[in-house]
């Protein structure tokens, strides 16, 4: 069902002036660095250009947990929100390890665009990889900042040939670079045909000493007599031979505007903010289950896609992070949550900015609100303004790697049990039961994951838990076509049955051959064995 949509009414210009997007990329690619200039230039943090100071407010904006300073690597999600060119933007922040896949495919389902940042040196990475994929499950349109060109990196021309044959995405350059390294001397701008200089160890402001207007200008020939020459044709070569930037082949995900630069100089990142500005999209429609909701619609809704708990240590709480997917929230407001079929008030929800969370007064589609959680929320959870719906598309994955766990002291297995509930509904981990010997299990989809509960379940719960290997290789969701069936299955596969939080029955295998064979034997009959399941779903027995 297509609305018709009032693209003049206050929330329709409030709504196109949002842009929510992510940033992904291999870890050490420069993410970090690039969200701190992006910040900058939307005057959403003030700070001193010198590495020291922008190393100790890199944990004061997107790192929080404890255990991420001592790893040094990024394994929480964070939101800011700030504004530039009189739009809205929201940049969601995620987990660049890979140990941390579902929680940053689940980032990606609330973004409606993505900037991909590559390492000019090395290229296409292996988590760049992975998140693409994710990506493209949704036609994400992405925006490609090739980052580090301050070093002695790669030829550009090698580096979009492999974005394009490994990424299997068409390649735009937008801007050039002119030299590497040492002799790196700034972009050029293939559409706007000006030059941006760079000058080693400084940030560029916008300045008109700065840009030289052409690359035929007399003034680079006398700048640069040695490089420019070998530039102007290699300009030349690359206007002939890319594809020219399209805006409806990149919504549609199929191609990506490049740009080359250095995040931590500044340089090249002011033309990527604007490309997202001016060419990434406002907020879409979205999926809700029975129909798709227009982001301008005038009545409130949208979905959890993300649990936080310790992201401030002086405030212990745990946050749901809500994408609004249409109408307008205001503070106080009533809404109705559909899984639990009830009333709730949302009081006191939270924007996100740089380095502080403020109380939310407007929010509309695009944004992202903080709830405060006391276990009412789950991930996947869909609030409305009264209409039964559902939004889409937050699958939990089929864990890869499983533990056994038991408190070391009995005493405290009320206390593991909490924590593992909380720790699971958060998404931090996947808390199965085997009905064999009643064990508790965690599930993974990274090894890093079982070391941030382990050390969770220490610091914020007091329990000392002894984690075994649990002999499992993987676990599937089952459906059954009769209650019957389900009986007969369960009787036969009495040692493999397990079942997930929310009661969900799980076929165990010890391995991949009796997975197999008895897929082979119960699919026929209309068994279902499934890898992924939508989240706070239900899966219907029968
Ligand atoms: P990440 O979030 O993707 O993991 O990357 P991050 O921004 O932390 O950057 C990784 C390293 O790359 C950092 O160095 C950072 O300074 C460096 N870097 C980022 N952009 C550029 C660039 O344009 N040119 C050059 N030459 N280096 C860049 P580090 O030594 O790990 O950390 P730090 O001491 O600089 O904080």
């Amino acid at each position: 069902m297509s609305a018709v949509i009032d693209t003049t009414s206050p929330l329709a210009r409030d709504v196109l002036r949002r842009r929510t997007f992510a940033i992904i990329s291999h870890p050490d690619a420069g993410k970090t660095t690039l969200t701190e200039k992006l910040l900058l230039f939307g005057g959403a943090i003030q700070m001193a250009g010198t590495v020291k100071a922008r190393k100790s407010s890199r944990h004061a904006t997107s790192d929080w947990m404890e255990v991420e300073k001592q790893r040094g690597i990024s394994v929480t999600s964070s939101v800011m929100q700030f504004d530039y060119a009189e739009h809205t933007v929201n940049l969601l922040d995620t987990p660049g390890h890979s140990d941390f896949s579902e929680d940053t495919y689940r980032v990606l389902t609330a973004v409606d665009a993505a900037v991909m940042v590559i390492d000019a040196a090395k290229g296409v990475e292996a988590q760049t990889i992975k998140l693409l994929e994710v990506c493209r499950l949704r036609n994400t349109p992405i925006i490609t900042f090739v980052n580090k060109m301050d070093r002695e990196v790669r030829n550009p021309i090698e580096t979009l040939e492999e974005i394009e044959s490994v990424l299997k995405i068409q390649c735009a350059p937008i801007t050039w670079p002119i030299g590497m390294g040492k002799t790196f001397r700034g972009v050029f701008h293939l559409l706007n045909d000006r030059l941006m200089r760079f000058t080693a160890g400084e940030e560029r402001k916008t300045d008109a000493e700065e840009i030289i207007e052409g690359l035929d200008n007399p003034k680079l020939t006398e700048l640069y007599p040695q490089e420019i020459e070998a530039a102007r044709s290699e300009v030349d070569l690359i206007r002939s031979a890319s594809s020219p930037f399209d805006l409806q082949e990149f919504l549609s995900g199929k191609q990506t505007p490049v740009f080359f630069g250095s995040g931590i100089n500044n340089f090249g990142v002011q033309e990527v903010l604007q490309a997202l500005i001016d060419w990434a999209p406002p907020p879409k429609p979205r999926d809700a289950g029975v129909r798709e909701v227009q982001p301008t619609e005038p009545k409130f809704s949208g979905f959890v896609f993300k649990i936080q708990a310790n992201m401030d240590p002086k405030h212990r709480d745990r946050i749901a992070f809500f994408r609004v997917c249409a109408g307008r929230y205001t503070p106080g407001m009533k809404v109705q949550h559909v899984r639990e079929k009830r009333e709730m008030k949302l009081g006191n929800a939270l924007t996100f900015m740089a380095n502080e969370r403020v109380k939310s007064e407007d929010a509309v589609a695009g944004d992202i609100i903080g709830i405060h959680n006391h276990g009412q929320l789950q991930i996947g959870d869909t609030l409305t303004e009264g209409e039964i719906l559902g939004f889409k598309g937050i699958p939990y994955f089929a864990p890869e790697m499983f533990r056994s766990v038991r408190a070391r002291d009995p005493i405290k297995a009320k206390q593991l049990q909490k924590g593992l509930q909380e720790l699971g509904e958060e998404g931090a981990i996947q808390v199965l039961e085997a009905n064999f010997g009643n064990t508790m299990l965690l599930g993974a989809v990274g090894q890093l994951q079982f070391e941030i509960v382990a050390h969770r379940l220490q610091t914020e719960y007091k329990v000392d838990a002894i984690y075994e290997s649990s002999g499992i290789y993987t676990a599937r969701w089952l459906t059954f076509p009769s209650d019957n069936l389900r009986k007969e299955f369960e009787r036969e596969q009495a040692a493999n049955m397990g079942k997930d939080v929310d009661e969900n029955p799980v076929f165990l295998s010890g391995n991949k051959y009796n997975l197999q064979l008895t897929q082979e034997r119960w699919e026929p009959k209309g068994v279902g064995f499934h890898a992924t399941r939508e989240h706070g779903q239900r899966l219907s027995h029968i």
